[in-house]
């Protein structure tokens, strides 16, 4: 999806014009990858707009930091505020924010602890995905997901998407919509950007922490709802054959939001819809992001801006 630019990216406490948010070539996370960051939505609302669960993006974007020895100069309250900040002073919502912080010009080498550390914080338009409900063709990749204690799957940082571009290559490569990973032992861990979940019978499993997955923040709504709403869920490791016997599976993630998975390796799931389960958790979910249903779990942060509803790829 091309960016549109917009007017300020916030660097270090200031807002400063979108052109001059530029870095040198030298700078350490060119080289090595020292990168962790965000991406958050900002939903339209029927009065306004609203972030997506804006303190436990920063809280993590702040454990992220604090596993790579990255000092920030922020608390997780000031980023949200710088948050707020960014999309008020460009004016535009619906949006995705990339909040990054990184290592920058300093020392060449791959210890990154004489490089300063740099936090930038942009927004640019990003408005209703419209899929289509066919749902998603996926493949389990040849490519498996990070093992433990190689790169730590609870930071998000930039490196750790070398892994995930690899998945998806393979998988559009191959005519699938999307690659899903197993962990370092064969069993089911998530996609490339994406949390995976699945039904059998009555019940919902996703795959836990261990397994090499994000600790993704739609994953955690989800297993608020469904707990919500009475769905027995469990959270366990899981083969990589449930994927084929199950009668529903969903990937969750900021970008795919709740997107149901029509097949895998070509057998399909179900009769290929979205199945009764996803579907409640889906309307759930979206009720409440769109402002048709109340916030009740308070997911939303307020911004003011006018909202301009456009429609992205
Ligand atoms: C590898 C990976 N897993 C899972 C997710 C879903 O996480 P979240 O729901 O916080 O966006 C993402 C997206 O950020 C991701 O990149």
């Amino acid at each position: 999806m091309p960016i549109q630019a917009t007017q300020y990216i916030w660097h270090n406490g200031e807002l400063i014009p979108w052109e001059k948010a530029n870095i040198h070539v030298m700078s350490h996370v060119v080289h090595y990858g020292s990168s962790v960051f965000e991406g958050i939505r900002c939903y339209a609302q029927p009065d306004g707009a609203g972030v997506f669960r804006l303190p436990e993006h920063m809280a993590r974007l702040v454990d992220s930091a604090k596993i790579y020895r990255m000092p920030l100069a922020y608390t997780a309250e000031e980023l949200s505020t710088a948050v707020v900040d960014v999309i008020e002073a460009n004016g535009v919502a619906p949006c995705y924010i990339r909040p990054i912080v990184f290592r920058g010009y300093g020392e060449i080498g791959v210890n990154p602890l004489k490089s300063p550390v740099e936090v930038y914080i942009a927004n640019f338009p990003w408005g209703k995905y419209v899929p289509g409900n066919h749902g998603a063709d996926v493949c389990v990749s040849s490519w498996n997901r990070l093992a433990p204690n190689t790169m730590p799957s609870l930071a998000k940082a930039g490196a750790n998407y070398m892994n995930s571009q690899l998945i998806r290559m393979e998988a559009e490569i191959n005519g699938y919509d999307e690659g899903i990973g197993l962990d370092v032992n064969g069993y089911l861990s998530e996609g490339s950007g994406e949390n995976l979940f699945v039904v059998r019978g009555d019940v919902l499993y996703t795959t836990p922490l261990a397994n090499s997955v994000l600790n993704g923040i739609t994953r955690s709504s989800i297993l608020q709802l469904a707990k919500q709403l009475g769905i027995t869920v469990v959270e366990q490791a899981l083969p990589r054959e449930m994927l084929y016997i199950c009668d529903e599976a969903f990937f969750t993630g900021t970008a795919a939001e709740v997107t149901h998975l029509r097949s895998v390796d070509r057998i399909l799931i179900g009769d290929g819809t979205m199945g009764p389960i996803t579907t409640k958790l889906h309307k759930a979910f979206f009720d409440i992001v769109n402002g048709l249903a109340p916030d009740r779990f308070n997911w939303l942060t307020p911004v003011k801006v006018k909202v301009e509803e456009t429609v992205g790829v």
